[in-house]
């Protein structure tokens, strides 16, 4: 097998039928092409299946290689570290997982349908000594657990994304998701960038990378206990997520009110309410984090606007932040729309 370089000289095709140095396959680009001028409109079912993809291997994505300033972009953008564990979905000739071990000392594990190519990634990855740092699989994608992944890397039709997501929205929250040219659904994503490619043969001369972080599932109702100028008050947060978009309600002791500042990245979570009451309106804030089914954190309780009694005058003044956990107060809902 020619050398894998990365600047993509002597990139190889591994595709049957398909010559050497050539695009994997022309039919199967113009696939992926054609995807990305109908996108952001829903994917007719079976449109690639009905096109002529000669060389397509099995299943339902054609394999055309990801560009390497393309697969630097994916990188960069989900700030691929030593600490890494790389998962690309459909992983081709094997260059995510093995540009990732070997320019940012990630581990991987690419899983292709096609034997050939996860023979090729492995012969590649040992010729480079990165062998025990970049593995590959012939494993169907949607059988693969995806539990160890710290980043999961994809390059594939929409309708195999739109299956995965419910999936990718339920991992390990904090793990970043990069995707090449297509979004998960309606799952907006947290960062999006475009990366020129002059000499792509069919489409657009630029590919767009986008980047999912995984957020905590934090919907429903929490409760705990805070020091509000002295004394113990009940509060109960409603929060309501819609992937990392949060909502809700916000009740301590008598006050009650909505939530004006709240979000979720990761496994962070803050939010924040300005709650109406005897001696004027107060401002309670949250931020901490999910962990293990609690929510852990400092919270503050702060006057705000002008106050009645001895804070008369102050426009807003720190009162105190304390150390909090709130619990479920009912179970988790079963997931609709979870992130
Ligand atoms: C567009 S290529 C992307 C290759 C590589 N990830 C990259 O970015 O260069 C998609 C790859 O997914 C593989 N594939 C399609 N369906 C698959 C499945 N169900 N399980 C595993 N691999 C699959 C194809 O064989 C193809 O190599």
């Amino acid at each position: 097998m020619a050398g894998m370089r990365a600047d993509g000289v002597g990139q190889t095709a591994h595709c049957r039928g398909v010559r050497r140095g050539q695009p994997a396959t022309i039919a199967a680009a113009a696939v992926f092409a054609g995807m990305l001028w109908l996108a952001p409109s829903p994917v007719p079912a079976g449109l690639a299946l009905a096109q002529p993809v000669e060389a397509a291997p099995v299943a339902g994505a054609p394999y055309v290689p990801t560009p390497w300033p393309v697969v630097r972009a994916m990188l960069e953008l989900a700030r691929v570290g030593e600490t890494d564990f790389v998962v690309d979905l459909g992983s081709g000739d094997g260059r995510v997982v093995i540009e990732a071990a070997r320019s940012r000392g990630a581990r991987g594990l690419g899983v292709e349908i096609d034997p050939e190519l996860v023979q090729a990634s492995t012969d590649e990855a040992r010729q480079l000594g990165l062998g025990a740092r970049a593995v590959f699989e012939r494993r169907d994608l949607f059988e693969t657990d995806l539990s160890p992944a710290t980043v999961v890397t994809l390059y594939l039709l929409p309708r195999l994304l739109m299956e995965l997501q419910p999936r990718l929205a339920r991992l390990r929250p904090g793990t970043r998701i990069v995707s090449h040219d297509f979004r998960l659904g309606d799952w907006k994503p947290d960062a999006t960038v475009k990366v020129d490619v002059p000499d792509r043969a069919f489409g657009p001369p630029f590919s767009t990378v986008y980047l999912w972080v995984v957020p905590a599932y934090v919907h429903g109702s929490w409760e705990g206990s805070v020091a509000d100028r002295g004394r113990s008050e009940r509060f109960r947060a409603d929060l309501r997520q819609d992937y990392q978009a949060l909502s809700g309600n916000l009740r301590v002791g008598a006050r009650s009110g909505p939530l004006d500042r709240a979000a979720i990245a990761g496994d962070q979570v803050s939010f924040s309410a300005r709650l109406d009451g005897p001696g004027g309106p107060v401002r309670h804030s949250f931020e901490g984090r999910s962990v293990a089914g609690e929510l852990v954190g400092q919270w503050s309780v702060e006057l705000a606007g002008r106050a009645a009694g001895p804070a008369a005058g102050a426009s807003s003044q720190a009162v105190t932040t304390v150390a909090t956990t709130a619990r479920r107060a009912d179970p988790p809902a079963v997931p609709g729309r979870r992130p």
